[in-house]
């Protein structure tokens, strides 16, 4: 029962865009929930709003997210955490140390690349308590023609952190779907292209 924390040190990065695309991408063969544990609830609400159109429960934090992953861990095959906009929140902190992977989305821009450096400490540290914890950089947002875009590759490599080799590319689509209450993989053609990167993504991290 694989955890994955999606975690990240500023909102905007795609945490809820990912989390709630993976899940639904997820949920085709497997078992899976999702904790909305970011008081801004954004997954929440996106799964309010997505009522049948998904197959996964998105549920809020309770008093212990260890204790509350352990028991949807008995009947699940995946357990999917979007966490707080900040390495430092305790929810963030308290997923790194029983989660099995941390999935961190960056943007190529200046402010996001630097704010990767304080999620490498936060990895490390976690993992004094949680040796096993394995961490993924996913570049979000890629617009494929600008210089950042082509650097940002180079600038994160110096943050001792695996880089997915999917990158996720900037579609209104993900706004689009969302607008809905659906995931990339509900919107039928419109969708198939994000729905392409998504599952090279899902076989990265599953
Ligand atoms: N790959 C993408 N392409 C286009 N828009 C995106 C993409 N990823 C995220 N977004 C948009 O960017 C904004 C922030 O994303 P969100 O997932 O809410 O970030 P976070 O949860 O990290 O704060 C949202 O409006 C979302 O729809
Ligand atoms: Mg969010």
């Amino acid at each position: 029962m694989p955890i994955i924390a999606i975690v990240g040190n500023k909102g905007g990065a795609g945490k809820t865009t990912l989390c709630v695309n993976l899940a639904a991408g997820i949920s085709r063969e497997h078992s899976i929930v999702v904790i909305d544990a970011d008081p801004q609830g954004s997954s929440l609400q996106w799964r309010a709003i997505a009522g049948d159109n998904v197959n996964f429960p998105v549920y809020a934090p309770t008093f212990s997210l260890r204790e509350q992953a352990k028991q949807y861990a008995v009947k699940n095959e995946y357990i999917l955490i979007d966490c707080p906009p900040s390495v430092h929140a305790s929810q963030t902190t308290a997923a790194l140390e029983f989660a099995d992977l941390a999935l961190i989305p960056v943007q190529p821009s200046p402010v996001d690349l630097w704010a990767t450096v304080h999620i490498e400490k936060a990895i490390n540290e976690a993992r004094e308590a949680n040796p096993g914890l394995k961490a993924m950089l996913v570049i979000n947002q890629l617009e494929a023609r600008t210089t950042l875009s082509k650097l940002v590759r180079e600038v994160l490599s110096e943050i001792a952190l695996p880089i997915a080799d999917t990158a996720i590319r900037r579609r209104a689509v993900f706004r689009n779907s969302a607008l809905e209450g659906k995931s990339v993989f509900d919107i039928g053609k419109r969708g198939a292209e994000a729905a392409a990167e998504l599952d090279s993504l899902i076989r990265e991290v599953t």
